[in-house]
């Protein structure tokens, strides 16, 4: 964590250098002044996380000073100092917005026990903010349904992966359930007291996504009237979520690229170095290494990115789930909407099978909520499903389904993995069926697995 930067202010001398040695000793990065005027030019020049200021001084005093940094910088936390021991003072100081008081003469152990709670209290109001919305969302991990292959698989890695504090690339189609798995990763982590950090790399424009990722100092920019803590720091200790990285414009994905190999940063407009520990996993939907062949996307960004990638199956290819899943959004929606449809008749469930679900568990949430609003008795039937129009042309028969705007190498994988997973893994019967050499199906398959691009992944002792 960046070491605290802390502004003292006081017009005794022999006071400035006691606080100045007992918090220095504390691992804080200290400035001291002598008057409030000299010390409001400072809080407006810099960005301190914390201001110590004496309550009577000659000039600007400390409630004024506190009144006026309130101001400027609402994040900046303020401990006055008082000689006299009048409640009303220290009550007035705390109304007025200061973090805490401290009565003098105090020991160096007394100011370190009173500036830590502020700070650490100041971090805290800063992830609760983003806290507050987690539990809004309600999130559980209980709340993952499948049981198909695919899922276990990933439900494996999961808890195996949880330990380390590794980037992951999530890949996985829109409403697959790339943010749910995050979400799964970080709370089954040992950061899951820590914030979990989202952002959205295609929501915003790159300049803006710069500072939300990195903060900003106050003046860097037209618009940078405060100071901001970015995304990057809030998540210290904890787990950022770079949603949709392929969106990144090259100049951002170089200084991402950096923070990740030096694990410090600075803000825009800022040269001091922030140090953070925070554990990245990105998802895209997209095809990222095509991305690279165009050079629109750094290969050495997606290698740090990428130690361990995890694939989720699009739903369509583990229709077993659907059946579960069906129930789970009819029991949520249900409940959220004060319905009181029970059961899913047998016609609707076979539409549910049969649809090809280009928008995933998504696309399935919303279709439920719909036929269970609509609904009036407690059966939920078909006449309120409305699929997308946008569906996944599958041919024929049980044949393969293949994404609208599929690129040929992509179609050659899931041809043979599903071919594969036909025929029970058989190697033989596979490349047999599909004209090729068993030693090329062997190597496709090395490059699905090396690629992360294996979501079934056949066993290797299964084939003959
Ligand atoms: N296995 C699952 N069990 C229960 N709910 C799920 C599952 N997978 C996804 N969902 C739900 O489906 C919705 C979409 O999931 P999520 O937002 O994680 O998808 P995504 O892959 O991030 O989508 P996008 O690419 O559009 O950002 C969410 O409401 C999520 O809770
Ligand atoms: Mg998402």
């Amino acid at each position: 964590m960046a070491r605290a930067q802390i502004l003292v202010i006081d017009d005794e001398p022999i006071m400035r250098d006691f606080l100045e040695e007992a918090l220095v000793r504390s691992g804080y990065e200290i400035v001291a002044v002598a008057d409030g005027t000299a010390g409001l030019a400072e809080i407006r020049n810099n960005s301190y996380d914390l201001v110590i200021t004496d309550m009577k001084m000659p000039g600007l005093d400390g409630l004024a000073l506190l009144e006026q940094t309130k101001k400027m910088q609402l994040d900046t936390a303020v401990i006055i100092m008082t000689a006299y021991a009048s409640v009303e003072t220290a009550v007035k100081a705390l109304k007025a917005g200061a973090a805490d008081y401290i009565m003098k003469p105090f020991t160096p152990d007394e100011i370190e026990h009173v500036v830590k709670k502020a700070i650490y209290e100041r971090r805290l109001e800063n992830e609760n903010r983003y806290l507050r919305s987690e539990i809004e969302q309600g999130f559980n991990f209980q709340e993952m349904v499948g049981s198909s292959a695919g899922m276990v698989a990933i439900y494996d890695q999961i808890k195996k992966i949880s330990q380390s504090k590794a980037s992951v690339l999530i890949r996985g189609e829109s409403g697959t359930g790339k943010e749910l798995i995050a979400r799964a990763i970080h709370y089954s982590s040992p950061r899951r007291d820590k914030p979990f950090i989202k952002i959205n790399c295609a929501a915003l424009a790159p300049t803006l996504l710069e500072s939300e990722l990195f903060g900003h100092e106050k003046g860097s920019f037209t618009h940078a009237i405060n100071k901001k803590i970015g995304r990057f720091e809030l998540a210290d200790e904890g787990t950022l979520l770079l949603d949709e990285i392929s969106e990144m414009e090259p100049g951002l994905q170089s200084k991402l690229l950096r923070v990740l190999q030096e694990k410090e940063f600075e803000r825009v407009g800022g040269t001091k170095p922030i140090k953070v520990d925070a554990r990245i996993i990105s998802t895209t939907n997209r095809n990222l290494e095509k991305a690279i062949e165009e050079g629109r996307f750094r290969e050495d960004l997606y290698f740090r990115l990428n130690v361990i990638p995890i694939r989720i199956p699009p739903l369509r290819e583990r229709k077993e789930d659907l059946p579960a899943l069906a129930q789970h959004f009819l029991k949520k929606c249900t409940l959220e909407n004060n319905k009181n449809a029970k059961k899913i008749h047998n016609d609707a469930m076979m539409q549910l099978m049969t649809h090809s679900w280009p928008g995933n568990v998504r696309e399935l949430e919303n279709c439920m909520e719909r036929a269970v609003v609509l609904c009036s008795g407690d059966t939920v039937t078909s006449d309120f499903f409305s699929f997308s129009a946008r569906a996944h042309h599958a041919p024929a028969g049980d044949g393969v389904y293949l994404p609208e705007n599929v690129t040929v190498g992509d179609a050659e994988r899931i041809l043979i993995l599903h071919t594969l997973k036909k025929h029970d893994n058989n190697k033989t019967r596979t490349a047999d069926i599909l004209d090729i050499s068993v030693r090329t199906l062997r190597n496709k398959l090395k490059e699905y697995q090396i690629a992360g691009l294996l979501d079934d992944s056949p066993k290797e002792s299964e084939a003959p």
